[in-house]
């Protein structure tokens, strides 16, 4: 597949890391195309776990470079600290690694403002990374953003940050927040300068000279597509666009020169942060499903809200994005769960409602209407072949793919690499 997506159906967090590097394994090139280090994705190579934010999944690979694309905003300091761990490991960077002068930054006055914002909304707050997302696109949107390309001339680069330091500061005044210190601040950022400036180049003549000769591009979608900013139940949003058509935004490939769009769908549901979840369980369930699935934020080590598999949502993330196949990850978990449920649809005061009908305050009060399985008490995780697996399982996936309308690629039963069982 020339030009290939991932992208997950879900509120983030559903094992894309993994696939992401599976697939990368026969890519020419991986590009990361929007939003920032709120993302996080886990990889494991042999017996090492490595823990990413920014860098794309498949730098492991030998023939595989790596893309920051204009969609991206960055924070400088986690991407020097992700890229001193690559080289720790012995990856040479500057074969490899690419980014576009486009991107954003995220200042400290971002992360400032971030934090402020969410502690001044007391008990509605919305349960941000607090890494500075939203502000960071609140000024590209307002033309106060500051890029990649304003550090090249950092004279320039003084004026433009003293400026917006000095008007975010009086924000912060009010919030009753210590302002950033300008200078200090300067001169952090005039040392990541140096790190950062080798490695940027214009990203969209490469991904299109690439896409031209037929080259593999993979593209890493970061979050999920229940976290949208247009299609999520906002204000329960990220800041970025996370359905395939950012694609064409956030790195400049024409859309319809995507060939493929795999959608990655965690066995069951997890959400960090706050806002409606209508398949959200408590108590001891969702605690052994959590702790047994390891479901703690990559980013923030917050837990993770737990609920049933919600077709509801991954039916209108199928659509959106014309998901052509999907990965079932972590099916894993459910190990030991005498019954499962699926949600197939919700009503609200007695009547169907779709996802794409419900703002927030809708979602919050929805009913699902499950389906039940019963469950395989067996531990799957050694199981490679589709046959192999306990009728129950298998019943589960086909439920799924009959559901959805789509096929599957393979199901994910453990974190490693190989851990996969073909269908
Ligand atoms: P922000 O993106 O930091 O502004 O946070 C907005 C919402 O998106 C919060 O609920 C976050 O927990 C959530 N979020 C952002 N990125 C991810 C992700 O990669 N996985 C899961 N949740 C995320």
């Amino acid at each position: 597949m020339p030009a290939e997506s991932v992208l997950g159906l879900q509120w983030g967090d559903e094992g894309k890391g993994k696939i992401v590097d599976l697939l990368a394994q026969k890519a020419d090139y991986v590009v990361r195309y929007h939003g920032g280090n709120n993302a996080g994705h886990t990889v494991v190579v042999g017996t090492k776990k490595h823990f990413f934010h920014l860098i794309p999944s498949g730098i492991f690979h030998k023939r595989t470079k790596a893309i920051i694309s204009n969609g991206v905003i960055l924070d400088l300091e986690v991407l020097a600290r992700e890229m001193d761990i690559l080289e720790k490991e012995g990856i040479n960077l500057k074969s490899k690694l690419c980014i576009s002068p486009r991107c954003h930054l995220i200042l400290p006055y971002h992360k400032a403002l971030d934090e402020a914002f969410e502690n001044a909304r007391g008990k509605n707050k919305l349960g941000t990374t607090k890494r500075g997302i939203g502000p960071s696109y609140s000024d590209k949107v307002s033309y106060n953003g500051l890029r990649v390309y304003d550090i090249i001339d950092w004279n320039d680069f003084i004026q433009k940050f003293t400026f917006q330091a000095k008007i975010k500061n009086k924000i912060l005044k009010t919030f009753g927040v210590k302002p950033v210190n300008i200078n200090s601040e300067l001169a952090k950022l005039k040392k990541l300068r140096s790190r950062i400036l080798p490695y940027v180049k214009d990203t969209f003549e490469v991904i299109n000279d690439a896409a031209q000769k037929r080259k593999k591009l993979l593209f890493e979608g970061a979050h999920g597509i229940m976290l949208d900013l247009d299609w999520s139940p906002y204000p329960f949003a990220t800041g970025s666009n996370t359905v395939v058509g950012s694609i064409n935004t956030g790195s400049g490939l024409p859309i319809n020169r995507l060939t493929n769009v795999v959608g990655i769908v965690k066995a069951f549901t997890s959400r960090v942060g706050g806002g409606p979840l209508p398949t959200e369980l408590f108590g001891r369930l969702a605690d052994a499903v959590r702790e047994r699935g390891g479901e703690y934020g990559t980013t923030t080590g917050r837990p993770r809200r737990i609920g049933w598999l919600d077709l509801e949502a991954v039916r209108f993330s199928c659509r959106i994005n014309n998901v052509n196949e999907i990965v079932i990850t972590k099916l894993d978990i459910l190990s030991g769960l005498l019954e499962l449920k699926v949600c197939t649809g919700y009503t609200l005061n007695g009547k169907k409602i779709r996802y794409s009908e419900c703002g927030y305050k809708e979602l919050s009060k929805v009913k699902p209407v499950y389906r039940s399985f019963a469950g395989w008490l067996e531990d799957i995780s050694a199981v490679r072949r589709f046959k192999d697996l306990p009728a129950e399982c298998r019943n589960y996936i086909n439920f799924i793919a009959k559901f959805l309308g789509v096929k599957i690629k393979f199901v994910s039963v453990g974190a490693e690499r190989n851990a996969n069982v073909k269908l």
